[in-house]
C-alpha cells in the first residue's frame, strides 16, 4: 500500500486524503486520519468503493453510530428506488432532499446534535448534485470584534419543522428521517469545539428564535451572518465520482447538497455519528 497523504484543499477547510484503503485501516493510519480530520473539519477520499459494512465500520471509528431510520448504519439519500424508477417531487423524502439544499448542520434539531457525517457516492448524475461544506471556524475567526462581542452569549433554538415550513415544505412524519417531536433544542450560537478548543459558530437553517431578540431581528442577524460566513475563501465544493467517500465535523462545519436535474439518479450513503453528549447534547 502506498503512503498516507493529506493534501490540502485550498481553501481555509478541507484535504483530500490518499494512500489508505478505509476499509483495511489500522489503528495507526486511523490516528492519522483523525489528526487531519481535526485539522481540516472536512477529508476527501476518493475512490474508495467500500461496501455498506466498510462504511459502517469507518464511521465507528468516530464514534457511535446515530440511527436516522431504524437501527440502518447507512442510510441512502437519493431520488431513486431500489427497483431504479425515480421519486416524484411531491414524494416526502424529495422535500427533505430540497432542504438538504440549505446551509446546515446534521441533527443540530435533535437534542444531541451529530458529531461526524459521511457520504459516499453510488450513482451521481452528468451535471449538477455536488455537496459544498464551509468552515464556520474561520468565519466566526473573521467576525469584527463588535459582532463577536454582540453574539457572545446569544442563543437559538433548532428545528426542521421550521426550517422545512421556510422553504414551504413540509417537515417529515413519524418515522421517516428526521422526524422529531419534541421541544425544539436551544443551542449557542458560538461552539467550542470539544478536540480542538477552537470557536466556531454553529448556525444553518434550522437556527432560529433566538431568546432577546424579536423574531424579525433574529432571522436578520441569523440570515446574515450564514451569508457572511459560506463564502469563499471558508468554502469548498466536491464534484462526485461514484466511489469517492467525505467526511466531514458536523460541529464546526455546514453543508448544502447542490441542486441536480432530478429526471438524473443521484445515490449517496449516509452515516451520521452521534455528538458525545458531554459536548453535543442541547441547554434544553
Ligand atoms: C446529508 C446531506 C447533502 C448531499 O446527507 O445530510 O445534507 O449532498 N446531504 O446529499
Ligand atoms: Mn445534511
Amino acid at each position: 500500500m502506498s503512503e498516507l497523504e493529506v493534501e490540502a484543499i485550498d481553501a481555509t477547510l478541507g484535504a483530500v486524503v490518499t494512500g489508505v484503503d478505509l476499509a483495511a485501516l489500522d489503528d495507526a493510519t486511523w490516528a492519522r486520519v483523525e489528526s487531519a480530520f481535526h485539522d481540516h473539519g472536512i477529508l476527501v477520499f476518493p475512490g474508495q468503493h467500500l461496501t455498506t459494512e466498510a462504511q459502517g465500520a469507518f464511521g465507528r471509528r468516530f464514534g457511535s453510530i446515530e440511527h436516522l431510520v431504524e437501527d440502518a448504519i447507512v442510510v441512502p439519500i437519493s431520488n431513486q428506488r431500489r427497483d431504479g424508477s425515480l421519486l416524484d417531487e411531491g414524494d416526502l423524502r424529495m422535500k427533505v432532499m430540497r432542504g438538504n439544499e440549505g446551509w446546515h448542520t446534521d441533527s443540530s434539531y435533535m437534542p444531541l446534535a451529530a458529531k461526524a457525517s459521511m457520504l459516499t457516492a453510488r450513482v451521481v448524475p452528468s451535471t449538477g448534485g455536488q455537496t459544498e461544506w464551509a468552515d464556520m471556524r474561520a468565519a466566526y475567526d473573521a467576525l469584527d470584534a463588535e459582532t463577536k462581542a454582540r453574539i457572545s452569549g446569544l442563543t437559538a433554538y433548532h428545528s426542521l419543522k421550521y426550517s422545512q415550513a421556510r422553504i414551504g415544505d413540509e417537515a417529515p412524519r413519524k418515522g421517516a428521517y428526521g422526524f422529531f417531536d419534541g421541544e425544539p433544542p436551544l443551542r449557542p450560537l458560538v461552539k467550542v469545539h470539544p478536540a480542538t478548543g477552537r470557536r466556531s459558530l454553529f448556525i444553518g437553517r434550522h437556527a432560529y428564535g433566538i431568546p432577546g431578540l424579536e423574531p424579525d431581528e433574529s432571522a436578520k442577524l441569523l440570515d446574515d451572518l450564514l451569508t457572511f460566513a459560506c463564502q469563499p475563501p471558508r468554502t469548498y465544493q466536491h464534484s462526485w465520482a461514484p466511489g469517492d467517500l467525505v467526511v466531514w465535523d458536523n460541529r464546526c462545519v455546514l453543508h448544502r447538497a447542490r441542486p441536480w436535474d432530478h429526471a438524473e439518479a443521484r445515490v449517496m450513503h449516509h452515516t451520521r455519528v452521534a455528538g458525545d453528549p458531554a459536548t453535543e447534547l442541547a441547554l434544553v
